[in-house]
């Protein structure tokens, strides 16, 4: 029997709750497809600061790279905030992802059928939508040198290199081949030179991909364009800055911040988490929605193991949830027929994963 290793961090706040459901519905499709999971755990966050003093220990970070792929939950709350910087849990957050240089995130937007009437934007411009944003992670003008601000001036670069653009690209292309082979690079090559050497690689890429239709938009159209008619886009790629922006724009696409799921990629360990934080105004309460959580262990067995078919069962495990009407509290105002807890709609899932 296939067996992976996987690293498993889960924070804080609701961090445990929602890692524990993805944990169930991963133990009833690794069953059902016949591959075993083996779990490690990591301290990371507020709960590394106080058990080990560090928001970020030498272990997690050894652990999670000598694992297949990592599940995440989220870390934070406001016993942390008055920390100095350097020990904040959100630091650490920054220094794993920069460790496991994680240099492509993909976003992806989806609308469940069940749900078209918790988006703001009206039924038949979403319905249907299925997006995914892979944005670059680790440069641009996030971390472009130099930097500075002296209170009369201030100034940031956005540098990318080629290798740099290259490695993001080729990503995007290999996303594009998986889905409807269309590809839209955003960037503002009308005025800016980085943008331009982003296009051409782009446009240089392409001819290893001949049956992926790459286009270019630039990123204010690109921003209209999301909610003017999100359908017409399959994979978007784009740098640092534009793709921060455009995801966050997407993901309102959806509804409820408890649906979206994320991976950050890179040559190393991939980690897989909601993009929500560790919500500690409803923690512990058994309220959170562990979809975002669920369908990132969905996208670690896809993307990190190649096990598509468990990938697809957690899909349609989620859709008949949702389609039997089950919501949880996020959601109870759209079309629910029975309010679950978290951990009640964890089993759901996992129950639907064999029928
Ligand atoms: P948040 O995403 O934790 O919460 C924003 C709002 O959405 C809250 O009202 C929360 O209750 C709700 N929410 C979030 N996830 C939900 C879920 N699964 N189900 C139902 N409702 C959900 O963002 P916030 O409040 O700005 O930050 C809280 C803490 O999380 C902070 O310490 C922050 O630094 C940290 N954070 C951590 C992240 C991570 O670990 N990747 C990302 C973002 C924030
Ligand atoms: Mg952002």
């Amino acid at each position: 029997m296939k067996k992976y290793d996987i690293s498993i961090i889960k924070g804080d706040g609701i961090g445990p709750e929602i890692v524990d459901e993805a944990i169930k519905v991963l133990d009833a499709v690794s069953y059902s497809c016949g591959f075993s999971l083996e779990y490690k755990e990591y301290l990371m966050g507020g709960i590394a600061i106080d058990v080990t003093g560090v928001p970020l220990p030498d272990e997690t970070v050894e652990g999670v790279l000598n694992s297949d792929a990592c599940l995440f939950g989220a870390i934070g709350g406001e016993k942390w905030d008055t920390l100095p910087r350097d020990l904040r849990p959100e630091t650490g957050l920054l220094n794993f992802r920069e460790k496991m240089g994680v240099y492509a995130n993909l976003r992806p937007a989806i609308i469940y059928d069940e749900l078209v009437n918790a988006s703001t934007l009206k039924p038949e411009v979403i319905e249907g939508v299925d997006i995914m944003v892979v944005r670059e992670l680790i440069g641009g003008i996030y971390f472009g040198k130099p930097r500075a601000n002296d209170g009369e001036t201030a100034y940031n670069t956005m540098v990318y290199t080629k290798p740099e653009i290259v490695r993001i690209g080729k990503k995007a292309f290999e996303l594009a081949m998986k889905r409807n082979k269309r590809l839209c690079s955003v960037d503002k090559a009308n005025v800016l030179e980085v943008s331009q050497l982003w296009r051409d690689t782009m446009e240089e890429i392409s001819k290893d991909y001949p049956e992926v239709q790459l286009s270019h938009m630039y990123v204010d159209n690109a921003a209209m364009q999301l909610v003017r008619n999100p359908k017409q886009f399959d994979v978007i790629v784009t740098g640092n800055i534009f793709g921060d922006i455009l995801s966050d724009t997407a993901s309102m696409v959806v509804g409820s911040i408890g649906l979206l799921p994320s991976a950050s990629t890179g040559d190393k360990t991939a980690i897989y988490e909601p993009i929500h934080g560790s919500a500690p105004d409803i923690a512990g309460q058994g309220i959170a929605n562990p979809i975002a959580t669920i369908e990132s262990a969905g996208m670690m067995l896809r993307y990190s193991l190649g096990e598509i078919e468990a990938a697809d069962k957690i899909d349609t495990a989620i859709k008949k949830a949702l389609k039997d009407g089950f919501r949880t509290k996020d959601l109870a105002a759209f079309d629910a027929k029975e309010v679950v807890t978290t951990s009640e709609m964890g089993d759901i899932i996992a129950n639907n994963i064999n029928k």
